[in-house]
Order: structure tokens, then sequence, then C-alpha cells
């Protein structure tokens, strides 16, 4: 009777844990909100899910709506991750409490320091390179040097911007503001708007207004270009690496924090690290044609035709940190 017993207790035992370890397994999730799901698919997700069994689940929208509703959920949130483009959105989303501290060895040795929240909170996935944009049919490349140039009388009326209600616009003027100051970024701008820069409500449509020869140059989104040029590489438009013998080009990132309510924090973590990986890196930003965070790891080869450039190392933070001076020193040049 007692050897009965036992067999069937262990019995018992040995099942219970194969169904433990099938609940826990299929339990495995991390839910994120993602501002980039408008770019598509994303394979880097899936190949995690592949590596890890851990499944991805994405709720998308504007960088601006995920953050309202995370905060409107508070502690019930089901977000475990954010994954935001533009530092100035990352840090308000630090800045707001939404985000917890992750010490991790692999994301701190995969994500350069200016790509990260110096406390933790968020990190760099992706590199979004912010340069000066050009002609190919009516500019030469030995005319062009830095953004402060494109307010030299040559480009009056030729010079394409977006607003600067834009934050892309507002996190470049942000980042110049920590490095140089105040006064000699409002020197910059006012330049520009000396030259009546024609203000163009996308980065697409200035791709197409300098293709048309609306205007001549203009300030991009690099990706924005490798995406047209994919499409058709006759497109007459070239990036120009500004500032190489100064700060160097401006960068900005796409990236992700964990949240601080997450309920699958371990995966979350999990997840941020194999993003930063090498393994991960490449189809993560070539998805989007964006460069690597992590230097380790090749551009897309349409990017790696442009040649290397120097990037500004002003911690993108500052983006977030003079975001608001950002909008008065704009407001105050008249660059609309
Ligand atoms: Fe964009």
């Amino acid at each position: 009777m007692i050897r009965h017993g036992l067999v069937s207790c262990m019995a018992f035992l040995v099942c219970c844990a194969a169904m433990l370890t099938a609940s826990e397994s299929s339990a495995a999730e991390v839910n994120l909100y993602s501002a980039r799901s408008h770019y598509g698919s994303e394979p880097a997700f899936e190949a995690f899910t592949r590596k890890t069994g851990i499944r991805v689940n994405t709720f998308g929208g504007s960088g601006q709506e995920i953050f309202e509703r995370l905060r409107a959920e508070g502690d019930k949130t089901r977000a475990d991750v954010l994954v935001t483009v533009d530092a100035g959105n990352l840090w308000n989303a630090a800045r707001h409490g939404l985000l917890a501290r992750v010490e991790s060895a692999a994301l701190a040795a995969d994500v350069p320091a200016h790509l990260r929240d110096p406390e933790g909170r968020w990190f760099g996935l992706t590199l979004r390179v912010r340069t000066i944009v050009y002609g190919t049919q009516r500019v030469r490349p030995d005319q062009l040097s830095t953004y402060e140039a494109l307010g030299a009388p040559r480009w009056k009326g030729r010079l394409c911007l977006r607003s600067s209600s834009h934050i892309y616009n507002q996190s470049l003027l942000a980042t110049w503001i920590e490095r140089s100051g105040e006064a000699k970024v409002e020197e910059i701008v006012r330049g520009w708007v000396r030259n009546d820069p024609a203000i163009i409500a996308s980065d697409t449509k200035i791709l197409e207004a300098v293709a048309a020869g609306q205007c001549d140059v203009g300030i991009a989104n690099t990706y924005y270009l490798a995406r047209l040029l994919a499409k058709d590489p006759q497109f007459p438009v070239a990036p120009f690496w500004a500032d190489q013998a100064g700060a160097g080009v401006h960068v900005n990132i796409s990236g992700a924090g964990v949240t601080a309510h997450a309920q699958n924090r371990p995966q979350a973590v999990a997840l941020l690290e194999y993003l930063a990986s090498p393994e991960a890196q490449s189809a993560f930003a070539d998805g989007n044609f964006e460069y690597p965070a992590n230097p380790r790891v090749p551009a897309h080869a349409i990017l790696r035709g442009w040649g290397t450039f120097r990037q500004d190392t002003t911690p993108v933070a500052a983006a977030g940190e003079f975001q608001a001076a950002a909008v008065r020193l704009a407001d105050r040049a008249g660059y609309r």
C-alpha cells in the first residue's frame, strides 16, 4: 500500500512538473507598445520568438498616442516594453516615471553610451541620421559643408525644411543647444530663415521636392531617402554628411525601455538584449533602412554605398532636456 501510494504520488509529481513547464512556456510572452509598427512587420521579433519561445504581442500607435495610453493606464497597463522613435519621446516617458531602470552588461556593451539613458531607463536600438540632402542634377557636393552653411546667400529660395513643430527638428536643435549653446544655434536658424525656406510637411515630401526641383537642398532622415532609392535607384537626390570637420552629423534613435509596471520583466529585458545584439541588429535596422545602433554591425547595402561618416556623439538625451528651449528658440528666430 505504502509503495503503491509512493509510486502514484511520484507519477503525479512528474506529471505536474511537465504540465507546469508546458504552461510556463505557453504563458511566456512580452507585450509591446510600439510606435514603429507603421514601418511594417519586425522580423527581429519573430526571430526572438523562435529563439526563446517567448511570444511578442505588439500594440501600435503614434509616439504620442502610446505615451498617453501608458500614462493613463498606470499600474494596470499590459505593456512590458515601450518601443518608440526619437530620444525626445523616450526621455519624456522616463521623466514621467513610465520606464524602469535596467542594469544589463549586454546592453551597456552593445549600445554606445551617447545613445542610451545615463540612468538605464531606455536604450537606442537603431540610429536615425538627419543630414543634408541635395539634388544631384543641380548641386555638387563640394558646394556643401555644414548645416549652418545652408544659411549662406547662395541657398536663398533653394532650401526646403520640415516645420520646427516636428520632433525631429526639435531634437536636432536641442542636441545642438547642449553642444554649442543657444546663441550659436539661434544664429544658425536665423541664417536658414533669411533664405526663405519652403516649409514642407514630411521628410519624404522634402526629398520629392528636391527631386522635382522645387528646392535644391534640404535636411532629412536618411531612411526616407533609402526607401525611395530602393524603389528607384535613379532617384536624383543624395545625402551629404554634414559637419564632418566639426562635431559630426546629427543622429537620433528609435529605442526601447522596460515599463515601470511590467508583468513580464525578465522577458522584456531579454527582448531588449536580443534586439541590441549583433544577431538581431541587422534585421531590426534594415526593416526601416536605419543604421544599427550597435557599431559592430554593418548597415544595409544602400546605406553602405553612401560611405562612412562621423556622427555627433552629444548624448541624445539632450533631445528631451532641451526640447522646450529648442521650441522657444525656433519661435524667436521666426522658424515656423
Ligand atoms: Fe520617421
